[in-house]
């Protein structure tokens, strides 16, 4: 798990809260980092000292073996296609609620995931917080694709790095058999219109921008603060 330490207090925090929407009976999409961690582990709490019965889809190996050592329940969008909630971390947030992910290289489960729940909220320090996005936008990518892609990125502005492994040499490999670019845009001042122009790029799997917030769970000055899109 990346940057466990950095905020730490205001992860659990923000993590913790979150995890009080769950209701009996329900169908919970599960998030990846460090974040969210927070929120999967005190669900498995809650099924412990409550009895709470949920059904968890996890949107990576990370939270999966979580979820596991949590106790909570697995079930599989094939047997669930509808969620009541999915609860996420992101990599960056704006004040219009659009949200950059992939950070930990699995938003394309993760946006699968979010767009299968009738509620999708997100867990975050308020250092994720900000008025305009700027940071670089992760995009999954068929090897088979990379040099394509990496060209098409280019060509909408873009500065694409190939996400390297930390302990294995060459690229990131995705709970999906692919790699990961992280493309620098820079401030997007329209999110919406990168997301489309990036979903237009053949053998790019899926990009990091995700438009569908209802909540933003924001852990800033020792509160949480619940923000939310008015749809
Ligand atoms: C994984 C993600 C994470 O949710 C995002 O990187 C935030 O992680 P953390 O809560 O550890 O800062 O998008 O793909």
């Amino acid at each position: 798990m990346k940057d466990a330490s950095a905020n730490a207090d205001a992860k659990r925090a923000a993590g913790e809260r979150a995890a009080d929407l769950v209701k009996d009976g329900m169908a919970v999409g599960l998030g990846t980092g460090s974040t969210v961690a927070w929120t999967i582990k005190r669900l498995g709490e809650r099924v412990r000292e409550e009895g709470l019965e949920i059904h968890g889809v996890p949107t990576s190996y990370q939270a999966e073996e979580l979820a596991i050592a949590s106790g909570i329940v697995l079930t599989t969008l094939n047997q669930h296609p509808i969620l009541d909630l999915a609860i996420d971390g992101a990599d960056q947030v704006d004040a219009d609620l659009f949200v950059i992910k992939g950070g930990g290289a699995a938003h394309t489960r993760e946006k699968v995931v979010a767009c299968s729940a009738k509620r999708f909220v997100i867990v975050a320090d308020e250092s994720k917080y900000v008025e305009k996005l700027r940071h670089p936008v992760p995009v999954e990518v068929l090897p088979f694709a990379a040099r394509l892609v990496e060209q098409r990125a280019k060509e909408l502005g873009g500065v694409p790095v190939l996400r390297l492994g930390k302990m294995k040499d060459g690229p990131v490999i995705t709970d999906n058999g692919n790699f990961v670019m992280d493309v620098g845009f820079g401030t997007i001042s329209d999110p919406a219109a990168l997301a489309r122009r990036l979903c237009g790029i053949p053998g790019l799997v899926e990009h990091g921008i995700f438009e569908n917030l209802d909540e933003l769970y924001l852990a800033r000055k020792g509160e949480v603060e619940i923000i939310s899109k008015e749809r």
